[in-house]
């Protein structure tokens, strides 16, 4: 867990954060045991800016994974920092359960996702092809 916590304070000084200049990093271990890192990606278009979770979760997944063991944010926040909504229905397409929120004064706090997103949207509800 050390380790996700450590790549996710890493690749929170990767930010491209010009506008907000409000660093996020992330890091998510995969059923391969492998870590993937992100930070946000602003954009002068603001509505095109990626959160940092869900550049690390889509790293992971376009790689190929297709199990997580948990996830890692880190900001400089006052309490750990807790992810925004979109990214919780992401992580709850990938089946992240355990979220670890960090921030830089060395705070964390580990939550489930139900906790984060109750009521969540179910992808089991949609449809068969
Ligand atoms: N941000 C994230 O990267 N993750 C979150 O969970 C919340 C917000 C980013 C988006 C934007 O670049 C900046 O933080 C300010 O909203």
């Amino acid at each position: 867990m050390e380790e996700l916590i450590n790549a996710a304070l890493a690749a929170r000084e990767k930010a491209y954060a010009p506008y907000s200049r409000f660093a996020v990093g992330a890091a998510v271990q995969g059923a391969s045991g492998r870590i993937y890192s992100g930070s946000n990606v602003e954009n002068a278009s603001y509505g095109l800016t990626m959160c940092a979770e869900r550049v690390a979760i889509f790293k992971a997944v376009s790689e190929g994974e297709k199990g997580f063991a948990a996830l890692a944010v880190a900001a400089d926040t006052t309490a750990p920092a807790s992810p925004c909504g979109a990214c919780r229905q992401v992580m709850a397409e990938f089946g992240i359960n355990m979220v670890v929120m960090c921030n830089t004064k060395g705070e964390r706090l580990t939550v489930t996702l139900a906790e984060l997103l109750p009521y969540a949207f179910d992808k089991a509800d949609l449809p068969e092809e």
